[in-house]
């Protein structure tokens, strides 16, 4: 069994420092096995910024994967923008842009899908596809296979047309005979669940995709500050989302699935709680 705390669009600068320590006490409460962090730690990419960024994920102890969002590259310093457009992010909290985490029962592969010349956009690079299969093909063992982007595969359902990452079709279509199971990204500051083949026709593999709400930023665009804790219990998965109630982070709803003849069925139902 293995936790993982998703967390994302942190956007320090426009940060609520109640809420980030309550995210701190929470994730020293129920001590996952990773903290996965997709991207948008800052709020324009400036070394305060990172700064405090980098702080708060030093306070996490316990591995923490991390990607860089659209945010994280300086938006109107164009002379950074263009030349060292993620030298801050590399140097605040890590150089690694296409990080790995593994035991014997998880793999969590980040992939960076920010990029100076998409803006707010992202893609992911034929060079970064070939790499991502690579691993995640060559990995021995039932492991439980995870990518984390910034940008999202799945939009949501009220927003069919919202931008995805770039090349997300043909990522998908190499990773799936490698045996990915959950995507993981954040970025459009909301929080919704599915599967990808419902938006995918040609993807053969159910493959589970979670996006993350805004942890900890002011820039809630209307829903409440949230994060998820995801239990992996082959052939079970349980997702528990927690939102800030504005005192305390609480559970708002629990999505459990699980995998049926390969595909993952939503098992039995939403179970929303009532606080
Ligand atoms: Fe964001
Ligand atoms: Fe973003």
């Amino acid at each position: 069994m293995r936790l993982i705390a998703h967390i994302s669009d942190l956007h320090f600068g426009m940060e609520d420092e109640r809420i980030a320590e309550g995210l701190l006490e929470d994730i020293a409460g129920f001590h996952p096995s990773v903290v996965v962090i997709s991207g948008d730690l800052t709020q324009r990419a400036r070394k305060k910024q990172f700064l405090s960024a980098g702080a708060f994920i030093r306070k996490i102890l316990v591995p923490c994967l991390v990607v860089p969002g659209n945010h994280d590259i300086p938006l109107y310093d164009v002379f950074r923008r263009t030349l060292t457009p993620l030298r801050r992010y590399r140097h605040y909290i890590t150089a690694d842009l296409n990080p790995v985490f593994q035991d014997d029962e998880l793999m969590i592969l980040g992939a960076t899908t920010a990029r100076a010349a998409a803006f707010k956009n992202g893609r992911i690079s034929t060079a970064q596809i070939r790499d991502l299969a690579e691993k995640l093909c060559a990995a021995a063992g039932p492991l439980f296979k995870v990518l984390v982007t910034h940008h999202p595969f799945l939009p949501p359902r009220d927003d069919p047309y919202a931008a995805l990452v770039g090349r997300g079709a043909l990522a998908v279509g190499a990773l799936e005979p490698c045996g990915i199971d959950l995507l993981l990204s954040g970025h459009f500051h909301r929080d919704y669940m599915g599967d990808l083949q419902s938006h995918y026709i040609t993807v053969k593999r159910s493959i589970l995709v979670a996006q993350a709400g805004t942890a900890i930023s002011k820039r809630t665009r209307g829903d409440k500050n949230s994060y998820e804790r995801i239990i992996i219990d082959q052939p079970d998965i349980c997702f528990d989302r927690f939102a800030w109630d504005g005192r305390r982070f609480a559970k708002t709803m629990t999505t459990r699935y699980k995998k049926v003849n390969g595909a993952w069925q939503h098992f039995p139902r939403d179970i929303h709680e009532t606080k």
